[in-house]
């Protein structure tokens, strides 16, 4: 115990002394006794290129796939995916917040949701391309760890389970942050495994970047295989090493493990593919420190228990940038990007800043007034990010009417509309798909009702 505080109050002296030297930064003034680090989390670009602000709405974009526009503007519209100008005010707002971060993680889809004929393999390199570009050029010196998504490939969903021509062109834009061994796992697989060294930490951190994407449901060209590019194989020993070395990691991917939180009984990926995954992460759990996904654009919790019952693990799914719904759908999202704190010592997670875009606002000023929807710890009352208060949290939220679940659902689609209220079976595959990852424990939770 002494020891350990003795430690941190180096490292924050240290802190200190490195933002003496650098009176440019603004970090948040909070970090209490702990030496506090910080990452980015953006998700889900799908950049239209074909946006533009016209008369008739059904050609404001090709991804709303022939649909009336609903209120198009500037930064976008709720039909539409996200044009160049809304991606370029969410990295804006991200570099003159200030805040220091040691790296970003980017988890994947960057070509719009338009019908496979109206891309190629030459279109979805350029737009991967072209949102690596735009990082690089607000973040030239950042790390980035990129993950790939469903739609970073032609045709979409198809990822491939050996060598591409998008897995090497990717590989290529992506050598700036990445290591040759890096590089050269992704070649083969779209998947890779780093070590980092943030500056503010006395150890490094190991980042797992998957292809979840191999065990979408969606994919056809891993129909029947086991170990699809030998991925799990691969991950089991890269985290028995980890564990041999008392390492700690980050896994990050697109498609997320667990159950889809907004309709029932589906999980994102294969239902074979989730219970191996699931048993993988609770075997290693004392090395995985935090898990980070994409793919719903939703801004959603979930808590990996193990067969006990104990949680052992949290896991995050970022809301999307891009604000698109389709014409059956309810609700949509506000365009969003995050921030998360750790502490240094333990990479365990600390808090999660969540940034988010008013559409309909900041299109009515035409002004890109990007800014704080919440902080994690103040709204839901929790100490940290800790498995144990996330699922007290989640234990909260199964009270008929609870206040808090329903804040949890308005920050869900991101504060689309707030009058939006889930109760019922919304509420009950809300509440199972956040405790309960593998299908027997999910199951029982929706029979119990
Ligand atoms: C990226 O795409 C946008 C929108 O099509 C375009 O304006 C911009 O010039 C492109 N940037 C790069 C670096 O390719
Ligand atoms: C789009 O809006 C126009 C004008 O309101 C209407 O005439 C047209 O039918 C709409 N198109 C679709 C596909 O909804
Ligand atoms: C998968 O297996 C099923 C049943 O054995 C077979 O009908 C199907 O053609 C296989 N699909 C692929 C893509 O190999
Ligand atoms: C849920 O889905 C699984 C696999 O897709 C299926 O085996 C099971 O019967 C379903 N359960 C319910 C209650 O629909
Ligand atoms: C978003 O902006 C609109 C228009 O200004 C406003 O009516 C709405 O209440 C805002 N939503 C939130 C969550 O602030
Ligand atoms: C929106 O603001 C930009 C500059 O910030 C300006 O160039 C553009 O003309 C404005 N658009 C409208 C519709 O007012």
């Amino acid at each position: 115990m002494a020891r350990r505080g003795g430690g941190a109050l180096g490292l924050w002296l240290l802190l200190l002394l490195c933002r003496l030297q650098d009176p440019g930064s603004g970090a948040p003034a909070q970090p209490g006794p702990l030496a506090v680090g910080q990452f980015w989390h953006v998700s889900d670009l799908h950049l239209d290129p074909t946006y533009h602000i016209t008369q008739d709405h059904t050609k404001v974009c090709s991804s709303s796939k022939g649909a009336n526009a609903s209120n198009p503007g500037p930064f976008g519209d709720f039909f539409c995916d996200s044009p160049y100008q809304l991606i370029l005010s969410a990295f804006e707002y991200m570099k003159n917040s200030k805040q220091q971060a040691s790296f970003m993680i980017w988890t994947g889809d960057s070509p719009p949701h338009v019908p496979v004929e109206e891309l190629s393999t030459k279109m979805v390199i350029n737009v991967i391309g072209n949102m690596t570009s735009t990082i690089q050029s607000f973040f030239p010196d950042l790390q980035v760890f990129p993950a790939l998504g469903n739609h970073d490939y032609w045709p979409q969903d198809q990822l491939p389970v050996s060598a591409s021509k998008v897995y090497s062109a990717v590989a290529d834009f992506w050598k700036p942050w990445l290591t040759d061994e890096a590089i050269s796992t992704f070649k083969k697989g779209g998947f890779y495994t780093q070590l980092f060294q943030p500056s503010v930490s006395p150890q490094p951190l190991r980042i797992i970047s998957l292809n979840t994407n191999l065990y979408y449901s969606p994919n056809h060209v891993t129909l029947n295989i086991t170990d699809p590019a030998n991925q799990f194989a691969w991950l089991e020993s890269v985290l028995e090493v980890s564990l041999r070395k008392k390492e700690k990691v980050y896994v990050i991917g697109h498609v997320p493990v667990g159950y889809l939180p907004f309709t029932r009984n589906i999980t994102a990926i294969r239902g074979y593919y989730n219970e191996r995954l699931v048993k993988i992460f609770r075997k290693y759990s004392d090395v995985i420190a935090g898990q980070f996904f994409g793919h719903t654009h939703r801004d959603s919790i979930m808590i990996l228990l193990d067969e006990k019952g104990n949680p052992i693990n949290s896991l995050f799914v970022a809301p999307a940038v891009t604000p698109v719904k389709s014409v059956v759908q309810r609700e949509s999202n506000n365009p969003g990007v995050r921030l998360y704190q750790y502490d240094t010592l333990h990479y365990s997670l600390l808090d999660l800043w969540q940034f988010y875009l008013n559409l309909t606002d900041a299109n009515m000023k035409n002004e890109s007034n990007w800014k704080l929807e919440y902080i994690l710890t103040k709204t839901y009352g929790v100490e940290d990010l800790k498995p144990e208060n996330l699922y007290e949290m989640a234990k909260q939220f199964t009270v008929p009417h609870d206040k808090l679940f329903q804040q949890y659902y308005n920050n869900f689609i991101v504060s689309y509309d707030r009058s939006i209220v889930c109760e019922g079976n919304c509420k009950l595959s809300q509440i199972c798909a956040i405790q309960y990852l593998d299908h027997s424990s999910y199951t029982d939770c929706i029979e119990r009702g």
